[in-house]
Parts: C-alpha cells; sequence; structure tokens
C-alpha cells in the first residue's frame, strides 16, 4: 500500500534544511473537483495556491501576501504559469486516453517539483517527480539529467523526454539557480513565521484507571521535537509508545508518547517524567507522572485532544482521498514534459 503515500507524505527530519515543493494535480473524470489544482510549499507551510476554476494564482499566509503586494509581476508569473502547465496537463491526460483506448474512467496526473536548500552547507538539490493514477510514474535525475521510469509502463515516455535534450539543460538550470533564488527569497521573507518556536501545552491523559498514560503535546512550531519518558531521570523505552507529529489545522503540531503503567506500584509514579524537547529551545517541558494532573474520560479534560488536518494537511488528504478512490492500473502512456 505505496500509492498515495509517495508524493506527499515527508518523514520529519532534524535539519537546517528548507524546501520549496509545487505541487500540480490534473484530474480527468472526478466529479467535483477541479480538473486541475496546484499548490506551492515552504517548509510544508502552503504558501500558494491556484485551480482551473479561479483561473489565478493566489497567496497564502500573510507574509506571501505581502511579497506579492511589493511585486505584482510575481503573481502574475505564478498564474501564467500555473495556466500553462494545467494546458500541458490537460494536453497529455487527453494523448494518454486516446493511446490507451480508454474513454471513460478517471486519471489522474501528478508532479511534484521544486528544490531544497540546507542554510548551513549551502547544498542545494532539485527534484521532480511524476505520478499517475497514484503510482510513482517518472522521476527526473539532475546528475545525469535523465529520466528513471520506475515502472515498464513509463518506459516510452522515459526515452522521449531523455531525447528532449533543451528541456533538460532549462530544466536543470531551473533547479540549480532559478528555484533556490526563489526559496532563499521566500524563506526570508516569512522568517519570523517559519523559523518561530511555540512551546505546546503538554498534559497527562488516561482513558481508565488501566489504561496506558498518555503525554500529549499540541500546539508546538516547528515539527522539530523529541518528546520521552523517563524514570529516575533515564530516558526508558520498555512499555513506551511514541506517536508520530501530526499536523494542527493552525499550523501547529501535536504529537503524544504513551506509557505502560501497569507494572509501576502507586508510590513508584513520581519516579516518572514525560519530557518535551523542542529544537531552539533551551528549556525542556517536563510533566512528573502524577495522579493529580492526570485528565481522564470521565472527568472531561480541559484540552481537547482531536487530531485534525488543515491547510495542505485538508488540502493533500482531498487529494490522496480522491487517489485512493480511483486508484487504477496505468498501462502505459506518452507525454510531454512541463514547463521547469
Ligand atoms: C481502440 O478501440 C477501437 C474501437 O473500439 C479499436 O478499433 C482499436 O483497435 C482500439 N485500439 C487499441 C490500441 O486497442
Ligand atoms: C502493559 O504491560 C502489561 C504487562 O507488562 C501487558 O500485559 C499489557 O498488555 C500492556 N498494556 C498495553 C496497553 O500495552
Amino acid at each position: 500500500m505505496n500509492y498515495f503515500g509517495l508524493l506527499f507524505l515527508f518523514p520529519v527530519a532534524y535539519s537546517a534544511k528548507h524546501y520549496l515543493r509545487y505541487f500540480l494535480t490534473a484530474t480527468y473524470g472526478v466529479p467535483g473537483f477541479p480538473e486541475f489544482v496546484g499548490a506551492a510549499t515552504v517548509d510544508e507551510v502552503q504558501v500558494g495556491y491556484c485551480d482551473s476554476n479561479i483561473k489565478t494564482a493566489k497567496p497564502k499566509q500573510d507574509w506571501m501576501r505581502k511579497l506579492i503586494e511589493g511585486d505584482p509581476k510575481h503573481l502574475e508569473w505564478y498564474s501564467q504559469k500555473c495556466l500553462g502547465s494545467q494546458h500541458v496537463f490537460r494536453a497529455n491526460i487527453d494523448g494518454l486516453k486516446q493511446r490507451l483506448n480508454l474513454t471513460k474512467g478517471p486519471h489522474i496526473l501528478q508532479r511534484m517539483n521544486g528544490c531544497e536548500w540546507d542554510d548551513e552547507t549551502g547544498e542545494i538539490k532539485g527534484f521532480n517527480q511524476y505520478g499517475y493514477n497514484g503510482e510513482d510514474f517518472l522521476a527526473l535525475d539532475l546528475k545525469t539529467l535523465t529520466w528513471t521510469a520506475p515502472k515498464s509502463q513509463a518506459v516510452l515516455t522515459k526515452l522521449l523526454w531523455d531525447a528532449e535534450k533543451a528541456r533538460l539543460e532549462h530544466n536543470k538550470n531551473y533547479y540549480i539557480y532559478k528555484c533556490p533564488e526563489l526559496l532563499k527569497n521566500y524563506v526570508h521573507q516569512g522568517r519570523s513565521f517559519l523559523q518561530r518556536r511555540e512551546s505546546p501545552s503538554v498534559s497527562l491523559l488516561q482513558k481508565m484507571s488501566s489504561s496506558v498514560v498518555s503525554c500529549h503535546a499540541t500546539g508546538f512550531y516547528p515539527d522539530r521535537a523529541e518528546m520521552f519518558w523517563r524514570k529516575d531521570g533515564e530516558e526508558i523505552h520498555e512499555g513506551v509508545e511514541k506517536g508520530e507529529i501530526l499536523l494542527n489545522n493552525d499550523w501547529t503540531f501535536q504529537m503524544s508518547v504513551e506509557l505502560n503503567i501497569s507494572s509501576v506500584q502507586p508510590d513508584g509514579w513520581r519516579r516518572y517524567d514525560c519530557v518535551f524537547q523542542l529544537s531552539g529551545v533551551r528549556d525542556d517541558i517536563i510533566i512528573t507522572l502524577d495522579k493529580s494532573v492526570i485528565h481522564t474520560n470521565w472527568d472531561p479534560p480541559e484540552i481537547p485532544v482531536v487530531p485534525v488536518a488543515g491547510g495542505v494537511g485538508g488540502f493533500l488528504l482531498i487529494l490522496v482521498v480522491v487517489i485512493i478512490l480511483w486508484m487504477k492500473k496505468s498501462n502505459g502512456f506518452q507525454l510531454a514534459d512541463g514547463e521547469g
């Protein structure tokens, strides 16, 4: 089941890396969903959007709006890029339908491209990959300037695209110069937002007196955080279950780590602490295991625990749902690469 994870789920990593990513999705035969949707993200925060219904690019986030106000050409450039890509993607899907004799049934063509910049080492990497109906289709290898086809049905397209030397050179220049330049500008512009530190509220939750105790942190930013349980000041792993970092709908994050307390004697509780550490913040948040501070289900907790998906999360969720709904096996098709 790696159909839909490939393009949209990214591991949380500790680093000084910044990312500019563009997600383009063209759908055919999916009612209620725009035929073409584009989104731009900086460090996983959505900064721009366009689709075939609104026909223009729109900034998201206040700092991006400010940047655009001072440079209206920038927005125009994106609107044109969006419209141009829309036509290219549309032509690709039409060609595909024809060649494969697929008269009905939905088609989803996606591209994720952009660049990564390490602000400590200065290292730059570009990426450009395509998915078709939720599966990896083609990826650009910038070192060899060739396309990689993970599936046999994409080989014909790979050979065609590999022969387009001028386009490949154009692509390379885009990923090495233009994209990092944009990314650095965005990171600079949005630095107070992107580099801010927000400490979470941390609480202990327990469903019933026999259940595991969950240490839950919500409202932190960025997602570079660690949380663990310790006993007598030493980190422990036995009986501990760590959850993933999840996105809240206000662009902050939440996570939790559970402790199995079934073998802990009541007088030994206070030897356990839950520790939350946020990258770039000196002071840890420490909560000692104590019956009096535990929120329980029969005693309504003050802090609601609701995993939510909004913004990029919600947007990606829609795409993921669409992809799951319309998963189909493809037989191979040819298409022309979109612009840079
Ligand atoms: C496509 O469908 C048409 C009409 O049904 C048929 O004549 C043709 O052979 C098909 N082509 C391929 C490549 O399957
Ligand atoms: C907690 O640990 C006990 C014994 O070590 C085990 O029997 C129980 O299944 C564990 N509970 C959970 C929820 O993992």
